[in-house]
Formats: C-alpha cells, structure tokens, sequence
C-alpha cells in the first residue's frame, strides 16, 4: 500500500492517505463529511463527487489509487445542510413556575442552561436564560452522524463493526460546533450550566457510548434506558464550565426521550381529552391516551418524511421544497423554505407533493404515475426542470420515491390503528390530533389526511406542534417539577412492540393505498378523475 493525497475542493484541504482508501473515508478524515444515507452501500447515489477524469463517482464506492483532487458539490456534503439559524429574544411559554433545573443557586449570578433537541437527521438548540426563562439564542444543524447512515440501524451496525467512537466523537463534534457558534451569537459572555438533551434511543445511546445492539434485536431493550446525569467532560465534550447534562429517560427501545420530552410539552399527560400523538421522522412514534393513561409505539417508516433516501431529497434548508398545490392548470406548483431557489425536496414537500398529484389525478391510489416522465434518470414527475432549478439539475419526484412515501405512510397508519385497537378505541374517538416532528406548521392537514397518513379527523381536531422535543427540552430546564414529570411519563406509559400485535401488517398492506384500501376510514376524500398527461 502507498500513501496518496487527496485535494478536497472548494476547501482546498489536503489528507494523505492509504492507496484502496474510499473517498468517502479521506472526506472524512479532512472532516468533510459526505451525506451517505446508505452508509456506504452504493445505493442512495447520495454521495456523489467530480473527479477530474472521471466526472461523477460515488465518494463511498470509489477507491483512491493516486494523488487526486475531489470537487464536492453542495448537494453531497453535510456541512451544506447546515440548517436555518434564528437569534431572537422570547419568553418562554412554559406553564410552570419558573425553577430551573440548574444547581447554580441564584446569588452566583446569571445562570445558562441549553434545551437540546438531538435528531437522526438534525440537531436544534435554545440557549436559555434559566433566571427570566427567555431564550437568547436559537440554531439548528446538520447530525454529522449521517455520514455512517441516514436510519438508526445503520449506525447501529457501524458500533457493533467498528466501536462506539466514531458517532461519539460526531454528535460531540456537533454540540460543540453548535455551542461555539450560539456563543459567538450572544451578545453577552455566557457559560452553560445545563444542558437538557432530548432525543431517540439511539441517540442517547451513541452519545453515551452504551451498547446500542439490543435496541435492534428483540425484545428491542434499550441497554440504558434512562441515562443518569453526568458532567459534559464524562461524555467526552469540550465545553467551557463543562456543564451538566441530564438526558430525558425512554420509553422504550424505539421511543427515545424525545417523545417523553414531546410529550411533557404538548402536556397530553394532564389531560383529560383523548390525544393522538404522532411524531413523523425516520420512526413514526405514535403515543395515544391521555392523564389516566398512556400508551406508545414505533413504527419504522424509513428515512423518506426526513427528505433522505429519495432522489431530490434534502433536510428542511432553505430552498426546500416544502409545500405543493394543485394550480388552475392541474400542473403542481411548489414553495420552498424562505422562497429560496428550489434545491430539492424535504419531508413535509414529499407529502404535498404525493397528494397533490393524488388530488390532480396524475397518480392513481397505488400511487403508480400515469404517464411517467424521465426525471433524474427514472420513470417520475418533474416539479422544477433543470434551467429553473438552483442546481442547475431537474427536480421531481420518481416512482420509487412515491412508492417510499406510500410505505412509510402506510407504518404509521398502521401503528396508529394498532393502538386503537389495543385500547377498544377507533379514531373518531380521538379528540386531540397532535402532529410533531421538523414539519413544523407548513404540513397542511387536507394533506395528511388526502394522504392517508393521519386519521381523517375535523381539522379544527388536528394540531401541528412543530419540534416538541425541543419544547419538551426547555421546559423541563424551566422547571424541576416538569422534570419530574418527565420521569413519570416515561416510567407509567406503555410500550406496545407492533411485530407483537397480530393485526399490524395486514394493517400495513391495507394502508398502502391513497388513502387506504378501506375507503369508509377516510370519508372526505373522495377520488380524483384520473389524467394521463400534465394537462
Ligand atoms: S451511494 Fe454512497 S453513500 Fe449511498
């Protein structure tokens, strides 16, 4: 083996490395990290780069075999993900009274503590005044986790092959990146005293190094499943005042602390009214009950509601497609996130999309394009050709993509009619809809339920909370009571395990339709006529 060198452009940085090396592996090395959805399996066509010779390659399949320079294209790289920053001053909403969870007694002056959101696919923090509650500054980015797979499994198979330091050392890098750039942001010098983190099984798991096996396996146990609180420097960050961290406690093996968190803060917990959670992301997790009772479950939708492993896909960036509707022509239109150029398609843009075409007759209700296009070398739908687009590359949607859409939808509908049935309930008996996850508000309920994703309920019955993770993180930071509560939610509510329930895939094939197979389950929505052609 000889050694060779590797030029990364436009960062002109230069890594030596062993000849038979991937380039994905020396991006890595030059801290370059590659959007890599299929770790590395050659099949997302994610990670893709310009060789000199070569033009376009796949960085996790091509091989190094001399000196090269590499051009890395916006669309492959991580750090392009790198999402919305927002400074702003508000006061916290949180209906407690104030009484932070920090140990600084409050004749040591300002205190600082850091609500925590870790997602597969992003992280999103606030920096809290713990004194007056206000949040001072709020920011978001990319989980560099991503260049070892877009889904949890992935990465799990990574630290039973490779260890646990690779996604230790990412998300550390990460939360440092992020409490560097909020520090630089305040206007006051601030050390955090507290950080409250909120995320899923697996992301607790890789931030403290425990042994995330068994979340895979059955009877899916997470290995720890609520992580004590510990100084930041145990968990081998590098954060001025090494600040405390304490981590919300699980559910179950795939419903993390982010749903206990989510949870605390739409407060289904303390109340009386039946409530239907529902966080969409790579996992659907789906909490029904209300103050007496609780219940939750995961159902595994893949990463297509999180904008990967989809032909156009990208995180919520600007640019983004978010949102689409059916204009007078019967054509599809789209908006993007801040009205940027059109780059690609997040998850909330893939679900109007698919049911606008569902609603424009241009798709029938097993999803298949009725007259098929070529779109980024697939049969498909083209949103943005290529002249109009910001890559410069045509943007729309493949059958494959849609097919992904129909399946994911289709793992949550089902989960959610298995814990109806566990309960002796059917949907009309809920009476709070609460849809959380990085959708935000800009998922409209005419198109969840168009869909078939969400119950159709009346939508003045549907909520859409945005990140509750997040709220959940800076609520309890607020307040050692809804800390407490936090403990309780995850200690009384009950984890259903669907591989368990008899009903669930039989629920899942009739779930894979628009809206559903059983169409009395979905009375508003009544079918389109069907086009074969644009118009
Ligand atoms: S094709 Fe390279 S990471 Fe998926």
């Amino acid at each position: 083996m000889s050694v060779a060198k590797v030029t990364f452009l436009p960062e002109n940085r230069t890594v030596e490395i062993e000849t038979g090396a991937t380039i994905s592996e020396a991006a890595r090395q030059a801290n370059i990290p590659l959007t890599s959805p299929c770790a590395g399996a050659g099949t997302c066509g994610r990670c893709r780069v310009l060789l000199p010779d070569a033009g376009s390659v796949l960085a996790c399949r091509q091989e190094i075999t001399e000196d090269t320079v590499v051009e890395i294209p916006i669309t492959s790289r991580l750090g392009g993900l790198v999402v919305h920053l927002t400074s702003s001053i508000e006061s916290s909403s949180i209906d407690r009274p104030l009484d932070p969870l920090t140990s600084k007694p409050p004749s040591d002056g300002p205190s600082y503590g850091l609500a925590l959101d870790i997602g597969t696919s992003t992280l999103a923090a606030e920096w809290v005044d713990s004194r007056s509650g206000q949040v001072l500054v709020r920011a978001g980015r990319a989980n560099s986790q991503a260049a070892f797979g877009a889904e949890v499994t992935r990465r799990i198979e990574h630290v039973e092959d490779h260890g646990p330091e690779d996604l230790a050392e990412a998300i550390g890098n990460d939360i440092q990146a992020l409490v560097t750039r909020m520090s630089e942001d305040l206007e006051v010098e601030a050390e955090l005293d507290t950080i409250v983190v909120a995320g899923n099984t697996g992301m607790l798991h890789f931030l403290y190094r425990y042994d995330p096996g068994p979340i895979r396996r059955a009877p899916h146990v997470p290995s720890v499943a609520a992580p004590p609180s510990v100084c930041s420097s145990a968990l081998g960050l590098e954060l001025r005042a090494d600040p405390r961290i304490h981590a919300f406690p699980s559910i179950g093996g795939w419903v993390g602390g982010d749903i206990t968190a989510g949870i605390l803060a739409t407060g289904m917990h303390r109340d009386d009214a039946l409530t239907l959670l529902i966080d969409i992301g790579t996992n659907g997790e789906i909490v029904l009950g209300n103050r007496e009772w609780m219940m939750a479950c995961a159902a595994s939708a893949g990463p297509a509601f999180e904008g990967t492993g989809i032909t156009c896909g990208s995180s919520a960036t600007p640019g983004a497609i978010d949102c689409a509707a059916v204009n007078e022509d019967g054509c599809i239109t789209c908006t993007t996130i801040d009205d940027e150029p059109h780059h690609g398609i997040c998850g909330s843009g893939l679900i109007s999309v698919v049911a606008n075409l569902f609603r424009a007759g241009l798709i029938d209700r097993a999803g298949q394009i009725l007259s098929p296009e070529p779109c980024c070398g697939e049969p498909g739908y083209v949103l943005i050709p290529a002249d109009h687009s910001a890559t410069g590359r045509t943007i729309g949607v493949a059958q494959r993509d849609i097919d992904s859409v129909l399946r994911a939808k289709a793992a949550v509908f089902a989960g959610v009619q298995s814990l109806l049935a566990s309960a002796g309930l059917s949907a009309s008996d809920v009476e709070r809809l609460i849809i959380c996850g990085g959708f935000g508000s800009v998922l409209r309920p005419v198109d969840a339920v168009s869909l078939g994703l969400v119950p159709d309920l009346p939508e003045d019955r549907i909520t859409f909370a945005g990140n509750t993770a997040l709220r959940g993180a800076r609520t309890a930071l607020l307040s050692k009571t809804a800390w407490a509560e936090a403990q309780e939610i995850a200690r009384t509510t009950t984890y259903v395990e669907l591989i368990d329930q008899a009903d669930y895939f039989e629920a899942f094939t009739s779930a894979q339709f628009i809206p559903h197979t059983d169409l009395s389950l979905f009375p508003s929505v009544s079918a389109p006529t069907q086009r074969t052609g644009r118009s």
